[in-house]
């Protein structure tokens, strides 16, 4: 398919502080777009200026929310040059979303070269310091307006670039972990492993209590059980227990990150030990108070590797070391990864794609 370059007419005025800068809520001037109709196929791919679209009021994402997205980072590195992460992996699961959210898949190749081609056009909005990066949200939604449940005819797929700080905004910091005793993200045959909209929604109103009670994120258990860890908001957890790295297994109810996958293989390069299975909450108190558990953290895109300070569950509380400071194998995981991301460490996995 033909990529279509679209002229500019305005500039929108580029990152002044990248102090400043915060998790997506400044976006670049251009984005790729491209549309699908059954019958036609994928159409109109084109990178035109970044502009809000004109959706049906009864376009059925608006309805049913049959919609997919992505997230990967694009670096800055100190020779100038610029490294996607992974990007082919973050295609692969936006196809795996599609099959199973009923919507036609893209050829992985030509989004490839699309962000590439989009990213060069943007490359001034690519902040320059440490910790900063362009997050790259690609999106596939449903647009035909009509009203019946059914999958759609008509699409849109798009990416748009937003240069961000970290993603919170203190740092890496431990974070404080509310354990939802009665709320579930996914049960076994939904859609946990998808990486679709209504799994986010459906998360706010726990998240919210969770932020009332002064907590940063929920921390889900399986729906069967209410007993096994699941996933947090917006990341796969792991813990350090007897020395090895502990984590949920996938079992369709939870996220295959790309920072999880990463994780796992660089600890194994740092001689840990990988445990994918079920860890209980009984499991995580104990270990945390008898001292096998050391350490705790969350693992994506977004957050990079952020540390658990603590846990609540209930009226019981566990703190992790002094609940401040982040661990020593969670800050070299940190380290390592951002060191591959930014070029300043080897890449002996092959992840970094240079544009
Ligand atoms: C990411 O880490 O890229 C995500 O997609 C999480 C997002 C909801 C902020």
């Amino acid at each position: 398919m033909k990529l279509q370059v679209l002229p500019l007419e305005t500039f929108k005025p580029h990152v002044e502080d990248e102090s400043q800068l915060s998790f997506g809520k400044q976006f670049t001037d251009r984005m790729f777009v491209m549309n699908y109709k059954t019958g036609q196929g994928w159409h109109n791919a084109r990178i035109q200026p970044y502009q809000p679209f004109s959706l049906d009021p009864a376009a059925m994402v608006l309805h049913y929310a049959q919609e997919i997205f992505e997230g990967l980072k694009a670096f800055r590195r100190p020779d100038g040059q610029i490294a996607l992460f992974r990007p082919m992996d973050n295609f692969r699961r936006f196809n795996f979303s599609a099959r199973r959210m009923c919507m036609p898949e893209v050829d992985e190749a030509f989004m490839l070269q699309a962000l590439k081609e989009l990213v060069r056009l943007e490359v001034d909005w690519i902040p320059h310091s440490e910790g900063t990066s362009l997050y790259i949200r690609p999106a596939l939604i449903a647009s035909e307006p009509m009203l019946g449940v059914r999958p759609a005819d008509e699409y849109l797929c798009y990416m748009i670039l937003c240069p961000v700080g970290a993603y919170y905004k203190g740092g890496l910091a431990p974070v404080k972990i509310w354990i939802s005793d009665h709320y579930v993200r996914a049960a076994h045959g939904g859609t946990g492993e998808v990486k679709t909209g209504g799994n986010y929604a459906a998360s706010l109103y726990a998240a919210r209590e969770a932020a009332e009670k002064g907590y940063d994120q929920v921390l889900w258990l399986d729906a069967k059980e209410k007993k096994y860890v699941e996933e947090v908001g917006s990341m796969n957890l792991c813990f350090i227990m007897d020395g090895k790295l502990v984590t949920s297994p996938l079992h369709g109810t939870i996220l295959d990150g790309i920072t999880r996958r990463s994780v796992l293989a660089l600890a194994r390069d740092m001689g840990l030990e990988i445990e994918e299975r079920a860890l209980s909450v009984d499991e995580i108190f104990a270990g945390a108070e008898n001292g096998r558990i050391t350490e705790a953290f969350g693992a994506g895109t977004a957050v990079v590797v952020s540390p658990v300070g603590q846990f609540t569950y209930q009226d019981r509380t566990v703190v992790l070391g002094d609940g401040k400071t982040t661990g020593e194998v969670t800050q070299k995981l940190y380290d390592t990864l951002i060191g591959i991301q930014c070029g300043q460490l080897p890449d002996p996995h092959g992840w970094v794609d240079l544009l």
